[in-house]
């Protein structure tokens, strides 16, 4: 029975090498609507909306300068002080906030004075080495999708991954910040705005020189690469404009794909009846359906959903459920780190593999001891691999097709790819499992030239290298 309803699952959620092919080329196809096409009131949910960031000076690593970076849609709030060292190193304090669920439901102006707050108690307890007589620059990354019209200027397209503030949308987050900040007199201006991905690539291109794209697996999943100005359509350059971009060497642009949007369409991607329960009780329902299969906040929604199944068919634990595993997102994904280290070799748990995943049963979800079996550790690990793997099959997706939108399928040049967040950090193989995927999708002698880098808490050093293009531009204008 038990071997049955796991076969069951493996094929709901398996994605052969011409499923994944078929979502890459339909994300190209997305790809291009988005930088064509500005989305409209009644379009704009049907294709990514791959956001031109008006950053065009990729880094060098000689940037120089202390900044305050503020980073808002991660796991935690994060203020940071950032030293770039000008030798492609920098030195970062930084302190982390939870932002509470009250936080993200409630009134904009509310999350803001929380935020401005938290930057007046860094300032206190941990202080800034820079001037104190002179105004700090601060650069706010920013992980939600906003529509940018210049680098410390955008509004707020839509709210995602759990966030639902009020009076938010449509506004410029930037100046929301800079208020609150003035509204308690503390001297920082807020000159740069951008989202977690771009600051993320930011930070890989000055640490390690070119960098095609910065991704993000974490609670969200979203890319922003490098593109030609050229094929951003949309924002109707001339041809004029285009040849002097050409020439003063800015005929490239980082667009923020915000690929969590991808397929809200449902035209390519295998939805399971899991992804529909998940996606139906978010508050979200038909938006974000990339991410709401590949992302840290919905892994473990999905694999609690298949879990919640196999008790009903009474596959797994004599058919009892808990209160954790009755409860939405009761199952955190990080117990799916728990759940699948045991395969890890020289982990800890290898030792015993089904007592490490008994103790997450019975201590994470809150089953009761007696009423598991060997058979059900077994069994609720591999649901964990199902979902986890399908994950991962899918990132790579996304990150084959900015390797094609970009040529480089067909170069013969290294392609870096700068990634962070949790699932990049502590999902167990992860970059082995999207390796794996992309070696189907683009042949090895392609991911051979593909070079995936951690960069743990990029963005920060991205928002300060933004905030220090922001000054040097100030500086240029005086
Ligand atoms: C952090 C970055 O390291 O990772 C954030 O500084 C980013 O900007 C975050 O949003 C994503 O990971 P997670 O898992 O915290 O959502
Ligand atoms: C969500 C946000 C996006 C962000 C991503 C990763 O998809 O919409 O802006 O980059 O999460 O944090």
């Amino acid at each position: 029975k038990t071997r049955a309803a796991l076969d069951s699952i493996e094929q709901q959620f398996d994605l052969p090498t011409k499923k994944l092919e078929e979502i890459v080329e339909q994300m190209l196809w997305e790809f291009g609507k988005g930088l064509s096409e500005q989305p409209t009131k009644e379009t704009k949910d049907t294709f990514m909306p791959m956001i031109p960031t008006y950053l065009q000076h990729i880094p060098s690593g000689k940037e120089t300068g202390t900044f305050l970076a503020l980073d808002l849609g991660g796991t935690n709030l994060r203020v940071c002080e950032v030293t770039l060292l000008g030798d492609s190193k920098w030195t970062m304090r930084q302190q982390k906030y939870k932002v509470s669920q009250a936080l993200k439901m409630g009134e904009v102006a509310a999350l803001f004075d929380y935020i401005a707050n938290s930057v007046d108690q860094f300032l206190t307890e941990i202080g800034t080495t820079g001037d104190p007589n002179e105004k700090l620059y601060l650069g706010f990354t920013f992980s939600f999708p906003v529509a940018q019209t210049a680098l410390a200027k955008g509004t707020l397209i839509n709210w995602t991954k759990g966030f639902e503030c009020k009076n938010a949308v449509g506004k410029d987050v930037a100046q929301l910040l800079q208020d609150a900040l003035d509204r308690k007199h503390i001297h920082v201006k807020c000159s740069a705005l951008v989202n977690d991905t771009a600051g993320t690539l930011m930070a890989a291109a000055y640490e390690r020189g070119d960098c095609l794209c910065g991704g993000i697996f974490g609670t969200g999943t979203n890319g922003a690469y490098v593109e030609d100005v050229a094929k951003i359509t949309k924002e109707s350059k001339t041809k004029e404009e285009l040849e002097q971009a050409k020439k003063d060497g800015l005929d490239k642009m980082v667009v923020n794909t915000e690929w969590g949007a991808f397929d809200n369409e449902r035209v390519v991607m295998p939805f399971t009846i899991f992804d529909s329960r998940v996606d139906r009780i978010s508050i979200n329902p038909r938006k974000q359906a990339f991410e709401k299969m590949i992302s840290g906040m919905y892994l473990g929604e999905v694999t609690r959903n298949v879990v919640l199944h196999l008790v009903d068919a009474q596959v797994i634990f004599k058919g009892f459920s808990s209160k954790s595993l009755n409860a939405h997102y009761g199952l955190d994904t990080a117990i799916m780190s728990a759940l699948e280290a045991f395969s890890l070799p020289n982990s800890d748990s290898a030792a015993d593999p089904i007592a490490s995943i008994r103790k997450c049963i019975t201590k994470d979800l809150g089953i009761a001891d007696e009423l598991v079996s060997d058979a059900d550790c077994v069994a609720v690990a591999r649901v964990s691999e199902i979902v986890g793997t399908r994950g991962c099959r899918l990132s790579a997706c996304a990150l084959a097709a900015t390797i094609k939108q970009t040529g480089n399928d067909k170069s013969d040049k290294e392609v870096k790819f700068g990634l962070d967040g949790s699932l990049v950090e502590f999902y167990p193989r992860f970059d082995q499992r999207v390796k794996d995927a992309l070696r189907e999708l683009l042949g090895e002698d392609v991911v051979k030239r593909v070079v995936i880098d951690l960069a743990k808490d990029g963005s920060g050093v991205g928002a300060a290298l933004c905030a220090q293009a922001a000054m040097a531009m100030e500086a240029k204008a005086k």
